[in-house]
Order: C-alpha cells, then structure tokens, then sequence
C-alpha cells in the first residue's frame, strides 16, 4: 500500500491528539505484573499495539478492546514468547521486566521494530543480571530464569526500554533497589504512575534515580495512556511544512516543549495547557543546529520529521543523529529523489532547504514514513510514498486525519 499525494495544499484546522504508542507498549508490558484487571483509556488503534496486545493473548493473556479502552485480564499460561508475534515490533522486549518479576523465566526472541540502526539489549540484560536472574543471550533468542532480587544498578545510557524493563523488574523484587541513570522520557513517568496506582512502591518518580521497594503482589489499576507528543509535533510539523494554520488539541505541550520551541522562534505559536496552535506564513531561514538527546532534548523520533522540514526551508540546517545509526541516510536518499539537498556524513546531516517537487519515495521506518509525508505535503506536484504499514504502527488514519486538515491524500 502506498499513499497519492497532491502536494502543495495548505493545512488548516483542528487536529485531536489520541494516546501514545510507547506508553501503551509499555503499560501492556506491565499489565503482566498481576493476577487482575489493568484497564487502559486512550489507547491508540495502531497496528504496534495490536500486535502487542497479540503477543499477551498468545501467552494466555485475555485483552478485549471497546473504543479506545483495553482491557487486560488473567495470566500468562506461557512465558515462550512467540516468535512470529514477537520479532514484528521492539515494544515486545517490554514483558521481559514483568514476566521475569511475576513468573520468574521468559524466553524472548529477538525483538523487530524500525530499521533504524542496531538496537543492542545489554542494558536490560546485564541489569536484570544485577538483580539476580540468569540470563543466556543466544543471538536471536534472550532467556532469563530466576527472582529478582533487590540490588543497585547504574544504567550506562538512559535506555527508555531498559528502564521501563527493569522497573517492572524491581517493583516485585525481593528487598530495596536503587536504579541510578533512569530514562525520564513521559511514557517512563507514566509507567511507573500506573506502578504505584498498581501498588508498587517507588520513589524518584521523573528523576533519573529511582529507588523501588519490592512488594509481595500487585493489583489491578485504570490508566490512560498519555497524548502521543511525536503525533502532535508530526502535525504541527505538517503544519509547517505547508504554510499551514492548525490547532492541535488534547496534548501535552510540555512533553515536546524542544520541538515547539524550534517552531515559536520561526512561525506564530500559541501554547495553552492542551493546545498548541500555528500559523505558518513564511517558509524560514533554516533550523539551525539540531542534536537529538534523551528527553527533555531534541527527541530522535522527530529527528526525519525536521530533516523534511529543513529541506523545504529557505536556508541552512545542521541534524546531529545521536541515538540512532542508520536513522539519516535513508530518507536523506528518499529527499533527494525531491530535489533536496542534503548531505550526511557520520551521523550529521547538512542541509540546504529549497522547493521541493514531487516524485515516488519509499518509508523504511515509522518516523521517516511521516517525513516522507510531511515532504510530499510541502512539495507541489503527485507524490507517492510507498511503505503505509510502517506508518500505521504508530499513526492512527494517518490520511484520513491529513484528509479532514485539508491535505489531499488518499491511500492506494
Ligand atoms: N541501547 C543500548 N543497549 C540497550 C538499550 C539501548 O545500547 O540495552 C541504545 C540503543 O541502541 C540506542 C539508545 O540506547 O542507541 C536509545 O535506545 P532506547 O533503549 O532508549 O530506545 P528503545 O527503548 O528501544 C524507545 C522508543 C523509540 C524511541 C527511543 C528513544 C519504544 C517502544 N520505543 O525505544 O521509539 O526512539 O525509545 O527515545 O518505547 C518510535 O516510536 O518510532 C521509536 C523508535
């Protein structure tokens, strides 16, 4: 499936912001943790999370979906994560926390996801070591056996996933453990709210060090997942791009603050507590140096959603890559196909904005398929981005949405 695209339309309207991928992941992840109910709102129809909630029903799970409301019940009756469920997205590594902590062994197999660089688990493994589990890493498979028991353990880079894996961990260890090192993106806050709503008893919660006393059992909780900050900033992006005038609502603005700080020195943008709004007149002089870091920095994953946007400038653009290695080239090809003119070189790329045209490119992964749009959008002309079941992973009716801003999109 590919999407058309008649570049060149300016979006104008009100956009909605649903849940958040990473915090869904995250929160099924931990849904395992106990024998009862964990309820979950604002949960995103996106292919990402159905193929988790696939995973947990595989294992013995029972997850029903009404709306926008999952619901987890019952328990694992296999702790063999299957592997044609498991490889299809990384956000599957996130039961190996809590199917350890609960049922003491998983066999996991390498997870998927983007292709997006090597995306290496010896934080989580050498974690859970520290807390006492077994861990055999044969290549494609990970086995872990054992109780976690409490321990300190420094993280050697603040790994989103590892951080959320040994939480999970920590939280039905046996005694005291102090994590040094966390993450503390929002889907990482958001669990460890869940956590305590569940029981658990953590302290440090947002701050990159967290001490957690394990408890016996945990139980049920009624979560909502947190407004997807990528999603927002892809719209506002999107925005942008196409000189556009949009609201995007019922979001967190503080959770992508670096990013609307890049658009509030460029367009007219307006921040309230769950809106943020643009109004793009003129395209800019470039965006200046950008460095993509662990939260609360410049977020990796809108890092091909501003390479677009540097290439429809008027002016000069450096994109420093830092947590991904193949994040750049590939949409850095795909852009030239449009006339861009980028350069990438060690994981920086250059960039001179200029108009784009139109011409068929092709998504390798999530966040660079909603770059390839927002280019398409911004480019005059029929554009064709091939690749839409990367996109779906994380984009709820990615079209349909454009669509009702204005964009003339359709899914072919
Ligand atoms: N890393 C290691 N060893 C580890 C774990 C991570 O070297 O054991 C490295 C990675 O190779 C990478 C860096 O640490 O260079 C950051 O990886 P992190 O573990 O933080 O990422 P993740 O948990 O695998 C989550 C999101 C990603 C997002 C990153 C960074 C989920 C399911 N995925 O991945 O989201 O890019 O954090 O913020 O939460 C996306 O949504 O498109 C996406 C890729």
């Amino acid at each position: 499936m590919a999407y058309l695209i008649n570049g060149g339309k300016r979006l104008k309207g009100e956009i909605a912001v649903y849940g958040a991928k990473n915090c869904a992941l995250a929160l099924l992840g931990a849904s395992v943790l106990t024998n009862d109910d964990i309820v979950l709102h604002n949960c995103p129809d996106i292919s990402d999370v159905s193929n988790m909630i696939l995973l947990l029903q595989m294992m013995g799970m029972t997850v029903r979906r009404i709306g926008d409301t999952v619901t987890v019940s019952g328990t694992l009756t296999s702790t063999c994560a299957p592997k044609s469920v498991a490889t299809l997205l990384r956000g599957s590594a996130l039961i190996l926390g809590s199917t350890v902590a609960k049922y003491h062994q998983i066999a996991l197999p390498l997870p998927g996801g983007c292709a997006i660089g090597a995306r290496p688990m010896d934080i989580h493994l050498s974690g859970l070591k520290a807390l006492g589990v077994e861990v055999l890493d044969a290549g494609e498979m990970v086995s872990c056996k054992g109780v976690p028991v409490g321990a300190e353990y420094k993280l050697r880079f603040a790994s989103v996933g590892a951080t959320e894996n040994l939480l999970c961990a920590c939280v039905l260890a046996k005694g005291e453990s102090i994590l040094s090192n966390c993450a503390t993106e929002p889907e990482v806050v958001a669990l460890e709210q869940m956590l305590v709503q569940m029981g658990a008893k953590i302290e440090g919660i947002g701050s990159p060090i967290l001490k957690i006393v394990g408890v016996d059992r945990l139980h049920g909780a009624e979560f909502t997942v947190i407004p997807d900050r990528i999603v927002a900033a892809t719209y506002l992006a999107a925005a942008a791009a196409t000189l556009g005038e949009i609201a995007v609502t019922n979001c967190c603005p503080q959770h992508f603050a670096a990013f609307s700080e890049l658009l509030c020195s460029r367009f007219s943008v307006r921040i309230f507590s769950d809106t943020v709004c643009i109004n793009a007149v003129k395209n800019p002089d470039g965006y200046g140096t950008i460095t993509t870091a662990p939260y609360p920095l410049f977020p990796t994953d809108m890092q091909s959603i501003v390479l677009s946007l540097a290439a429809c400038s008027d002016g000069k653009t450096v994109i420093c890559e830092n947590l991904f290695e193949n994040r750049l080239e590939h949409n850095a090809l795909q852009l030239s196909k449009m006339g861009a003119q980028v350069t990438v070189k060690d994981n920086i790329a250059t960039v001179f904005g200029r108009k784009l045209y139109s011409a068929s490119v092709c998504a390798a992964d999530l966040r660079g398929g909603a770059g390839l749009i927002i280019a398409a959008l911004a480019a005059e002309g029929q554009s064709v981005v091939d690749g839409v079941e990367h996109i779906n992973r994380g984009y709820v009716d990615f079209a349909g949405m454009l669509d009702s801003i204005g964009a003339e999109i359709t899914v072919v």
